[in-house]
């Protein structure tokens, strides 16, 4: 269930909060129910899991109780795989703070640590309430509000709903978002069919994202600017809509080149299969699998 209400520290004197060293700084967040991660990505690693589980002990969590994360989506990924194995399973509610976390990673119950230099390679499927309040997003710094404008533009790609709801109000544009990945979550929990579309721009994005060492936002708005070509040279799309999104994804990111080094890395896609790239095509998003050659003959 999602909710759109202001946070109120109040509502949840009863439950055990995570959050991080930064968030709780910059919104008062302590007390003996809180627990405070480090920042970002280090967070996501299982030494934290084990320190997170053994607060939870020393707190005597039993489980039917519940923990809240408040935080960008590196909190809610760490939680959310310890609330999904402490004890079997407690409840969770999400509070995500970042616009990135507000649209997608507190949406879809996926939970996620990484292992060593492997991004996100343990984890599981956890649903959590998730608690939105757009007040979070003023303390974000303009690189950060960009870097959600990634996976904004590949929403607003994917649905011409959410394009219609840009640039009105945040939270209703907020709320188109989440209603779109709840739906195709529900409808596929577990990513094996319609949930893929979620993945547009993520093939070209992951490989840049890598070796560029961008955002995941910047590097999903080249994907889409590079994926979209690709669909235009196969006839999948038109040039008019070509033309209206690689416009749009100039006016925010810088576009960078696509070289043979970044397209060899697409062959490492989980997605990948029987050797060919996996791609996922506007406009009916469906998943179209490619041999390397082929991709870099086109692109
Ligand atoms: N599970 C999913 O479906 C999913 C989807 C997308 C992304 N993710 C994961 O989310 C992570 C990225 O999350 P993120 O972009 O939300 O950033 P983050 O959680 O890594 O946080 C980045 C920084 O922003 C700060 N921050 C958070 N909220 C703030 C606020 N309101 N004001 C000021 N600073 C604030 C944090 O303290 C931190 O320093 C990645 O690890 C990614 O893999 C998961
Ligand atoms: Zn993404």
């Amino acid at each position: 269930m999602v909710n759109f209400k202001k946070f109120n520290l109040n509502d949840y004197k009863d439950y055990l909060i995570v959050t991080d060293e930064k968030l709780s700084g910059l919104y008062g967040i302590a007390s003996d129910n809180v627990y405070l991660l480090p920042q970002g990505e280090q967070a996501k690693s299982f030494c934290y899991v084990e320190k997170l589980c053994e607060w939870f002990l020393s707190k005597n969590l039993e489980r039917q109780g519940r923990i809240v994360a408040v935080g960008g989506g590196s909190v809610s990924d760490v939680v959310g795989f310890a609330a999904s194995v402490y004890k079997r399973g407690v409840n969770l509610t999400v509070v995500p703070t970042t616009l990135v976390a507000q649209i997608d990673a507190a949406i879809g119950g996926k939970t996620a640590i990484n292992l060593g230099t492997v991004k996100n390679a343990v984890g599981s499927f956890y649903n959590a309430d998730v608690n939105i309040d757009t007040d979070f997003l003023k303390t974000l710094s303009k690189r950060q509000l960009t870097d959600g404008q990634g996976e904004l533009l590949k929403y607003r790609m994917l649905s011409a709903g959410i394009d219609n709801a840009c640039g009105k109000d945040m939270l209703d544009l907020i709320k188109a978002c989440v209603s779109y990945k709840t739906e195709l979550c529900n409808a596929d929990m577990y990513d094996l069919g319609i949930r893929r579309k979620l993945n547009f721009g993520h093939t070209v994005g992951h490989a840049m994202e890598l070796s560029l060492n961008l955002t995941h936002g910047e590097a999903v708005a080249n994907g889409l600017y590079y994926e979209t070509l690709l669909a235009y040279k196969l006839k999948l799309c038109t040039k008019n809509y070509l033309d209206k999104w690689q416009r749009e994804i100039l006016t925010r990111f810088t576009v960078y080149p696509l070289t043979d080094e970044i397209l060899n890395l697409t062959s490492n896609d989980k997605k990948n299969t029987d050797g060919n790239i996996s791609f996922v095509l506007p406009d009916k998003f469906e998943t179209v699998c490619l041999p390397l050659d082929t991709v870099k003959s086109l692109l």
